[in-house]
């Protein structure tokens, strides 16, 4: 018998200022299927996670959005909570960091470090911004890179040369929030003194619970020495007060992994408080596991086992990292029309589908993980239903035509049957090494065999002579069989095919007798199987167009409502032109930061012309596109404008406009807009474009 392990598993709690996107699905698709697969084993595994409600950008999304940030946490913990069920993650719990119960753990956890004197506080200078009276986070200061002088860059790092600087060090510093140049401005913080812990943590490091790659970069951390880590933040802020203080709070970072406890002791509430302590205590004979992607390595495997052990908890048993996703071999990206949403993908798509292609490539590396969309089409086909789905296929309808849907009562090749089974214990540590696709390569494996099995003796052809029925009905029965113990192999990754199979196959549940690990070993004889109905179907090509055609970006001008500084329209790029009364012009399709001023060079690239529109259609699908063509003299164009909600399409035809006429053609969900027209103003009712005199020519340059 097994040693039954009780296992805690987390994801990582996703921010709840967005949507769920493919590269978050990879990381729940992982974690999902080592949970299942603790449970095919007959082990206690519990599975939690929940938003990660706090923070400055939460609270600036919220406030953009004219709501309280609760609210908007409220909204993607639902809409998170929704997906995720779409895509069969099976959490016991999703919860919030924004819960009474994390509260209470961050503020025990805080008073026990500060008991212990890990707290210090220190006076530090931050960048702030005077307009909005809010200190401002690296990543809302853009200017010049001390280093390089490259334009546009990040408060922490510059994206050309490289370099690391606080935001105090950019030239020509302004704040993304309100364009204003930020001042530097003292405040007290409060830091967690993480060196104290430098022992325990190299100990701790020694005992591979993480990755090696892992751990050699923790290495690198400790050679470069470990900093006090600041954990505070002032008001305005959307978290945690610190108990003693009037305005400061918790740095999301601080009550974020808390999160992870505080969902487990809401859940506690249905399986039995006595569990919190099992699973948390400094003596816990349990396991916890933490799934995270490689970008928040420091926060749980520094911070994270430190402030566990200061706080007298347990820490984690692994800290399982995983590469990012990219798509046709590219980070995802809206401008591309790769940043697919969960939802985009459910609209179109089988979570099926999705759950086996990342199966198939997920070892226990760090390495990012690609979704190359034919390679996704053509595998899923050749392997799910070409050759797995296929070995039921081919022997049911035999068994339900001619056996009354009987299998036979013996075995015909048990030296098969056993080499199948005895697959079982290198399969059980591939998945518990979260080996996936060294796992999905043995079973592909064992189904060509199956198939090839099948072929040998073509029951097809047996069926057809009297004296050969027996045999056909055992070939086809060992089929069924085969089918059986490959769908135990699978049923982590294919939780939805396992119930339909277990309807097909007329065994009551996934578990023991029917789908069980160890149910397996016996096979079904003489049993009534349930007609076959299809269980996967292939992918088509112009499913996954039509998931892509929802993920390419609408190019829409933003309502005026999301706009802080009067009247902007952001523009796309990061460039922005300005005219005369101060209004900015342009199109914004994400939260890039806008700089403040660009070069005489850059504006001079800009090609603006006169044009003329000939057409104006509305886009029945957009909710504010206008499809443009435009005479701009030399050529006509074809070019969508996000004005429909200012403009009934047949008042603009004849008028002119100015277009942005060297903008590069983007491929939208609609056809190619090669340009832009220009508007400004506040946004609904209230946009105008822009409209040179009757005397002005098309094709005329502006500039
Ligand atoms: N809120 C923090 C985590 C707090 S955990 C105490 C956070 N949120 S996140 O929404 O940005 O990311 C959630 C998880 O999704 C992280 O593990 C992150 O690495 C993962 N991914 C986000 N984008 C991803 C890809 N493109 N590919 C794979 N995983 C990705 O970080
Ligand atoms: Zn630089």
């Amino acid at each position: 018998m097994r040693k039954k392990r009780e296992i805690l598993v987390t994801s990582a709690l996703p921010y709840a200022n967005g949507s769920l996107h493919l590269g978050h699905m990879v990381e729940h698709v992982q974690s999902d299927i080592w949970v299942r697969f603790q449970r095919l084993l007959g082990n206690t595994c519990y599975f939690v996670c929940g938003e990660d409600a706090h923070g400055t950008t939460m609270m600036l999304a919220a406030e953009k959005q004219g709501i309280a940030p609760e609210a908007l946490a409220k909204h993607y913990q639902a809409e998170h909570s929704q997906d995720l069920q779409a895509f069969n993650i099976n959490y016991d719990n999703f919860y919030t960091t924004h819960s009474p119960e994390n509260e209470a753990l961050a503020t025990e956890i805080y008073q026990r470090l500060l008991r212990r004197g890990d707290i210090v506080t220190k006076t530090i200078e931050q960048a702030y911004d005077p307009v909005r009276n809010i200190f401002l986070p690296d990543r809302y200061v853009v200017g010049n890179c001390p280093k390089c002088d490259a334009a546009k860059q990040y408060g922490d790092s510059c994206e050309v040369c490289g370099a690391h600087y606080s935001p105090t060090e950019l030239k020509n510093p302004v704040s993304v929030i309100s364009g204003a140049t930020p001042i530097t401005k003292a405040s007290e913080h409060y830091f967690f003194c993480l060196e104290k812990y430098k022992q325990v943590l190299e100990t701790w490091l020694s005992q591979k619970h993480m990755q090696p790659e892992i751990a050699n970069k923790l290495q690198e951390w400790f050679t470069a020495g470990l900093q006090q880590w600041d954990i505070s933040r002032d008001a305005p802020y959307f978290g945690f007060k610190i108990p003693g203080t009037a305005d400061k709070y918790f740095y999301v970072w601080l009550d974020a992994p808390i999160g992870y406890m505080a969902s487990f002791k809401n859940l506690c509430n249905t399986i039995g408080q006595e569990q919190f302590d099992r699973f948390w205590a400094a003596d816990a004979t349990t396991e916890l596991y933490h799934f995270i992607g490689k970008d928040i390595v420091y926060f749980h495997t520094l911070f994270w086992p430190a402030i566990l052990t200061g706080a007298n908890f347990r820490k984690p048993t692994q800290v399982c990292v995983h590469g990012f996703l990219t798509v046709n071999g590219e980070k995802m990206s809206k401008s591309r029309g790769t940043f697919i949403t969960a939802r985009q993908y459910l609209q179109c798509l089988q979570p099926e589908y999705f759950r086996y292609y990342f199966a198939a490539k997920f070892g226990d590396g760090v390495d990012d993980l690609d979704l190359n969309l034919t390679d996704f089409v053509q595998r899923v086909n050749a392997d799910l239903v070409g050759k797995f789905v296929n070995i039921a296929s081919r022997c049911a309808g035999f068994i339900h035509k001619n056996f009354s849907d009987k299998l036979s009562a013996n075995c015909y090749d048990t030296d098969l049957y056993v080499h199948f089974i005895s697959k079982r214990s290198v399969l059980e540590q591939m998945f518990n090494a979260r080996q996936y696709s060294k796992a999905v390569r043995e079973i592909m494996a064992l189904a060509d065999e199956a198939n090839r099995f099948i072929d040998g003796h073509k029951p097809w052809l047996l069926i057809k002579d009297p004296s050969q029925q027996q045999l056909a009905h055992e070939v086809c029965s060992l089929g069924i069989n085969l089918f059986r113990v490959l769908m135990v192999y699978l049923q982590s990754i294919l939780p939805t095919t396992a119930v339909a199979v277990a309807e097909f196959l007329n065994v009551a549940d996934l578990a023991d007798a029917g789908l069980g690990w160890d149910a397996i070993t016996q096979p079904l004889l003489g049993h009534k199987i349930n007609e076959f109905k299809p269980l996967l179907r292939r992918i088509e090509y112009n499913e996954v167009q039509k998931m892509l055609d929802l993920a390419a970006p609408e190019t829409e001008l933003k309502s005026g409502a999301e706009v802080e500084t009067g009247t902007k329209i952001g523009v796309e790029t990061g460039t922005k032109i300005e005219t005369e009364t101060g209004t900015k012009i342009g199109v914004e399709t994400g939260m890039e930061p806008i700089a403040a001023t660009i070069s005489f060079d850059d504006f001079a690239k800009i090609d603006l012309r006169v044009a003329k529109i000939v057409n104006a259609e509305s886009v029945p699908e957009a909710n504010k596109l206008i499809k443009l063509t435009v005479d701009i003299g030399l050529e006509t164009r074809q070019v969508f404008a996000g004005i429909k909600s200012a403009y009934e399409p047949e008042d603009l035809i004849g008028k002119l406009t100015v277009v942005v006429a060297n903008l590069e053609p983007r491929k939208m969900r609609f056809g190619v807009s090669a340009g832009m027209v220009l508007a400004s103003g506040p946004g609904g009712a209230d946009l105008w474009i822009l409209e040179p005199n009757v005397q002005t020519k098309p094709g005329m340059r502006v500039k």
